[in-house]
């Protein structure tokens, strides 16, 4: 028996001082996605997200509220369980940088990077954004002087940091990125990060003085000191992969359970304004202990909302749980899915979302409507013994496409390819015309072929949109008489002969279109 392949996937650890939204939805549902499909292929996942929840960010919101920074990181953490629950998200484990075992993890981290002479003591000069917590330098800023990333004021700090010699690792990052074509995904960020490699790299700073920051994981070594709250939020991937046993964790003991562990991470989703800290902070710091890197970096692209960045000050944050509650989680699903492609940003506004809808409802929804009321009006709802007649090729086709456009991480034409099957299989009703087929006795075999053909592209439809469209399809595998959404694999091989089908209520109703007001 071979061994069984495993994949890791992680989502960035979301900050626990605002509420999700459609940025951070996406990221997730596109983690999602990629483990369902991973999992119907047979494979073992491990699907890791989870809170950032220390650091100024979090001291300053907590303040703000005027409670303790422990209670504002509890109720964020549940709101983003919860609005993972209600979006279908099938993590594996959810993680806080507050729990005990990833404290224990950054401090064992930290130990050894300072055993293994990575970390010295310096003044750190220099410009810092409480809003991404990133430092900048003078050069970074730019001629309005503000945050390159947010575009918010930045503070001037001077004061007693340690840094790890990221500058060392330099020349091993660039040939690892260079050696491995795919390891940053698309094309357009590596060369991003490749071209500012070409400048010599820093050192990072990895403390804040607890004089002005307490919030943290103090340095095993510097108790007056707190970790930086990227270096404590990257390790979250190795503490949740149990790579580091932190309760052997003194010197080199600890580190040896990396074979048995998932780590390295097959996959880190992120955004690509979090590129940085995932492409050069965090493979410079697993060199500096000694530990692998990931195996790929994918950075998405982000959502405006028309021609506008989404911001909290603005007002126009689009709330994917307000959507849900209107449409259904499928249906916000598929929208972000199918309306980003891959790395690119996209717009949303509400008039797309509602194209994504229609195209669900009308091709998806009506064909499955419409194939289950036939085969139920002429055949008493059991599917026929017969050949399948036509679509052959297009099911081959959208399963060919699926499969390759994820292997190219190209999620959104996954979703195209199984939509156009499902648009093919309504204009083989309109030419085959059934209720035509129906009225003619001489024709009870063509009707016999049409109906059989039609059961098998909504099993092999089934398994396409899975992934995406989880609750919808669960109840189409149930409509269909199979017992649970079967694999590609599977859905291709499935006997459909005598199987009882079932109607139901459109799978996607009518949404009535005072909801557009309501979403931001
Ligand atoms: N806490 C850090 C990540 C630490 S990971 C070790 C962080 N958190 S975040 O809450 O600000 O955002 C996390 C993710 O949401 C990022 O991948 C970011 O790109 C994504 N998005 C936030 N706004 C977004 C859009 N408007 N569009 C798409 N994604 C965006 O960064």
């Amino acid at each position: 028996m071979g061994t069984i392949e495993r994949r890791f996937l992680t989502t960035p650890i979301y900050y626990a001082s605002g509420e999700p939204h459609i940025g951070h939805a996406y990221t997730t549902i596109l983690t999602d996605v990629l483990a369902r499909f991973h999992r119907q292929d047979g494979k073992d996942v491990f699907f890791l997200t989870g809170t950032d929840e220390h650091g100024q960010k979090i001291q300053d919101e907590a303040e703000k509220r005027g409670v303790e920074p422990i209670e504002l990181c509890d109720v964020m953490a549940e709101r983003f369980k919860q609005a993972w629950d209600r979006l279908g998200i099938s993590y594996d484990r959810f993680i806080r940088t507050t729990e005990d075992q990833h404290k224990a993890t950054v401090t064992a981290f930290l130990q050894r990077l300072w055993d293994r002479d990575q970390i010295y003591e310096g003044t750190y000069s220099g410009w810092y954004c409480v809003s991404d917590e990133r430092y900048w330098t003078e050069k970074d800023l730019g001629e309005d002087r503000t945050c390159p990333i947010c575009g918010r004021e930045v503070t001037y700090v001077e004061e007693k940091n340690y840094f790890f010699k990221m500058s060392e690792w330099q020349d091993a990052l660039v040939k690892q990125i260079q050696d491995n074509p795919d390891w940053i995904v698309p094309e357009i960020r590596k060369n991003e990060i490749l071209s500012f490699l070409k400048q010599p790299l820093g050192d990072l700073s990895i403390s804040r003085p607890k004089s002005r920051l307490s919030w943290g994981i103090d340095l095993p070594f510097d108790r007056d000191h707190v970790a930086y709250v990227w270096v404590d939020a990257l390790i979250n991937y190795l503490t949740a992969s149990g790579a580091i046993d932190p309760s052997r964790a003194d010197g080199e003991q600890g580190f040896e359970d990396v074979a048995l562990s998932w780590w390295p991470a097959d996959m880190h989703l992120v955004g690509k304004d979090i590129l940085t800290t995932h492409s050069v902070y965090w493979p410079t710091l697993l060199m500096g202990v000694g530990l692998p890197v990931p195996r790929q970096i994918l950075a998405h692209g982000w959502w405006v909302v028309g021609e506008t960045k989404m911001s909290k000050s603005l007002g126009n944050v689009v709330d994917p749980l307000m959507l849900r509650d209107t449409f259904g989680t499928d249906a916000v699903r598929w929208y972000l899915m199918r309306e980003m492609p891959t790395g690119a940003d996209a717009s949303y506004t509400p008039e797309r979302f509602l194209a994504r809808y229609d195209e669900l409802a009308n091709v998806l929804g009506n064909l499955v409507s419409r194939s289950t009321s036939m085969i139920n009006k002429y055949r008493a709802g059991l599917v026929p013994d017969a050949a399948s007649n036509g679509l052959d090729p297009e099911v081959d086709h959208a399963l060919e496409s699926a499969r390759s456009a994820i292997e190219r991480l190209k999620v959104h034409d996954a979703f195209a390819a199984a939509m156009d099957l499902a648009r093919a299989a309504n204009v083989y009703i309109e030419e085959r015309k059934p209720w035509a087929q129906a009225k003619d006795p001489e024709l009870a075999t063509e009707l016999d072929e049409t109906l059989a053909t039609l059961a098998r592209v909504l099993v092999v439809l089934c398994a396409l949109f899975q992934p995406v469209a989880t609750e919808k399809m669960h109840e189409l595998a149930l409509r269909l008489g199979l017992d649970g959404v079967p694999t590609l694999e599977k859905a291709v091989a499935e006997d459909m002969t005598g199987k009882r089908l079932a109607t139901g209520d459109p799978l996607f109703p009518r949404v009535h279109p005072e909801w557009m007001d309501k979403t931001t």
